[in-house]
């Protein structure tokens, strides 16, 4: 090979690996501003030497992910959902949040933005070099849809950029929408064509845009509103405001009820307005959506979980109405939950029709007294499941008797009491994986996107699989193209060659998963993504992580974040002889690798801190997001596996216990040197 092929070649592969911990894993290997570095690299050599060009090149395959219907799109900036704020005091809390995690002084000034929350569905539209080159669906945040096509059919969409001063690489964000006008229009149009009604413009825009044919999508008058942003090469302004006046002069549609306020003050009464006028603005809002303003800010204030806390979701009230309640339907769920679900009397609530109900528990069910044949107000607010609030009328049935017994496999459901003698509201199947509705949920559960994330097998072939005895737990799953002789699921309904092949090829590409996917897929109790992402980072390896959680609970209590109820479950989970054998069993099927380090160069990756006593700069919780951000791991007490302790004014026993055990003690300054200066 020659040294350019070589070097071409290590390229290709240093890409790859950082698209698939990207991809896999939700810490990726390289900082966004590398990773464009190389891809950028990669492009140059491709244009210099064409001969080069592997057909499979990350430059054209980019983290697309050949599957069903569209290609997937790997989002190099996650794309986040908001966190909701319901009255004024939320809000007013929110502001208050946000100052206090920034340190601001009480007349510190802070100003905000507030504009509608449209409700349709999020898209991003990324720019190279000014022209339009890929448009994603959100996904699950971390993986859209590849809907270029579809995307560049509308007219909001500029195909080149206007103006000058963009930056070579703007993935822009925003809401794709339909207007009532439209939306009523593709209604009829539907209805005369004896094609099914879309039930809401929402719905008419989800529809519209993920249409195989994209000329379809172009004749549906699908709009855009461009409101955040992505992917950059570089900052694109000093504030929200001022970011969405680019967002304009480069030819997006922006909301022109955005407005900005010195102070959380205004906040609400522009709320207030956007409510009284929403009937007038001719496409439906759910919202108003508040933003710190200044974009260093946003920075400093981060994530958590899945939502910004710079930003939040100021919803309007929630829509209700009348109904009867048909019947009530007790549903075991994959952790053995009774779940009461409430059949409706079909009811258009808001523009969607409304069939079914939740009603949370046994608890719920006697404080609403209600049962089969009442008359009931039923409320739906936003994507959640619609809920009971009251009986409006006793329909003169007997009282609803709730099982103690569960309805799949007839066991025993109990409602556990704890040490305080509190009775848990959720009353449980005792018989775990051993009921038939817990291992079905359970499997389908694993193979759900935030889990293994299998194409092609979805609740339905679960479902067919489970009750045929072919698959009950999951390393069954892996050894189905070994059985495939016996089996022939090409020749069964809903398989046939083309979709078995994929289904096989969708399983082979999942025999390696991340550590923190792989935890996360269990299915323990408390170990949900949140707690599988500390998890992974603090150990590591499949290895270290169950040879401490079989031996003990109180390493993993050392991690920042972890409790006992997750220690314990999980510890439980890996001593008790089921559930140890089966998982046995899968990771004789999988290999689980090993969550990736940060490698973004600081020298406090991978170390664990610990901090204490108050700091002068920064408030505790920002500095322990930015320490995480880094990849360290933020510990709540010292133990001969800190790196560092960070001791601020009135340290106090952690300091001692750092001495004793010859923990390195920095000052917050010295802390702030070493992550500053790159160590
Ligand atoms: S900002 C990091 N602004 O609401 C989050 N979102 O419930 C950035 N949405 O996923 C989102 N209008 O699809 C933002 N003016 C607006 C919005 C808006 C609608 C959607 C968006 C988001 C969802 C969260």
């Amino acid at each position: 090979m020659t040294d350019r092929a070589a070097l071409y070649a290590d390229l290709v592969a240093r890409i790859r690996e950082a698209d698939a911990a990207y991809y896999n894993e939700d810490a990726p290997v390289l900082s966004d501003a590398e990773y464009d570095a190389l891809r950028m690299e990669l492009r140059a050599m491709e244009d210099l030497y064409p001969d080069l060009v592997a057909p499979d090149s990350p430059t054209r395959t980019v983290g697309t992910r050949p599957s069903g219907r569209f290609g997937k799109v790997a989002h190099r900036v996650q794309m986040l959902s908001l966190d909701n704020a319901f009255t004024d005091d939320d809000v007013t809390d929110w502001a208050a949040r946000a100052r206090r995690f920034l340190g601001l002084a009480d007349d510190a000034r802070m100003a905000f933005t507030a504009e509608p929350k449209i409700d349709g569905l999020s898209a991003a539209a990324r720019y190279e070099n000014g022209v339009f080159v890929q448009g994603a669906t959100r996904g699950d945040g971390m993986v859209g849809e590849d809907v270029t096509r579809n995307l560049r059919t509308l007219s909001d969409v500029p195909k080149r950029l206007a103006g000058s001063g963009w930056p070579d690489v703007l993935e822009v964000r925003g809401e794709v929408y339909i207007e009532h006008d439209a939306f009523l229009a593709m209604n009829e149009e539907q209805e005369s064509k004896g094609e099914k009604l879309y039930m809401n413009p929402r719905n008419a825009a989800a529809g519209s845009l993920r249409q195989i044919d994209p000329g379809v999508t172009a004749s549906r008058q699908l709009r855009f509103f461009a409101y955040a942003w992505g992917d950059v090469s570089r900052p694109i302004a000093d504030t929200q405001f001022g970011a969405i006046r680019k967002l304009a002069e480069w030819g997006f549609q922006t909301n022109d009820r955005t407005e900005r306020f010195e102070g959380a003050a205004g906040l609400v009464s522009h709320y207030r307005s956007i409510e009284s006028d929403r009937a007038e603005l001719g496409y439906d809002i759910d919202g108003v959506v508040y933003k710190v303003d200044r974009l260093d800010w946003q920075d400093r204030l981060g994530f958590a979980g899945r939502a910004p806390r710079w930003a939040i979701a100021h919803k309007f009230p929630a829509e209700k109405a009348v109904t009867q309640l048909l019947d009530i339907e007790i549903n075991v769920g994959r952790t053995g939950a009774l779940a009461p679900l409430a059949h409706l009397a079909p009811i258009n609530i808001g523009g969607v029709l409304v069939a079914k109900a939740t009603l949370h528990n046994e608890d719920e069910i006697e404080r609403l007294g209600v049962k089969p044949g009442d008359t009931v107000r039923v409320q739906r607010a936003g994507d959640v499941i619609p809920q009971i609030l009251e009986v409006v009328e006793d329909g003169g049935g007997d009282p609803f008797t709730y099982p103690t017994r569960c309805p799949s496999c007839g066991s025993d459901a109990v409602r556990a009491v704890d040490d305080k003698g509190k009775r848990d509201v959720v009353r449980r199947c005792t018989n775990s994986l051993a009921c038939p509705a817990q291992a079905k949920e359970y499997l389908v559960y694993f193979v759900s996107r935030p889990a293994f994330d299998i194409d092609g097998l979805g609740e339905r072939q679960i479902e067919q699989f489970f009750e045929r005895g072919e698959v009950t737990e999951p390393s069954h799953i892996f050894t189905l193209h070994d059985r495939n002789d016996d089996l022939e699921l090409e020749s069964r309904e809903g398989f046939g060659e083309k979709s078995t092949q994929a289904l096989f090829a969708a399983i082979e590409a999942r025999r390696r998963v991340g550590l923190a996917r792989f935890l996360r897929s269990l299915g323990v109790r408390h170990v949900g993504q949140g707690n599988a992402n500390l998890l992974a980072r603090h150990y590591g390896s499949w290895t270290a992580l169950q040879t401490s959680a079989t031996a003990e609970t109180e390493e993993m209590q050392t991690i920042d974040g972890i409790g006992e109820a997750a220690a314990g479950s999980l510890h439980d989970f890996l001593n008790t002889a089921e559930s140890r054998a089966a998982l046995d069993r899968l990771l004789a099927q999988v290999t689980v690798e090993d969550a990736p380090t940060v490698e973004n160069g600081s020298p406090v990756a991978g170390k664990t801190v610990v901090f204490t006593g108050k700091l002068e700069k920064f408030t505790r919780d920002e500095a322990k997001a930015r320490a995480q951000s880094l990849g360290a791991k933020v510990a709540g007490s010292v133990s001969g596996k800190t790196d560092y302790l960070v001791a601020g004014p009135g340290a106090g026993s952690k300091l001692k216990k750092a001495e004793d055990l010859e923990v390195e003690v920095l000052s917050e300054d010295e802390w702030l040197a070493l992550i500053d200066g790159g160590g």
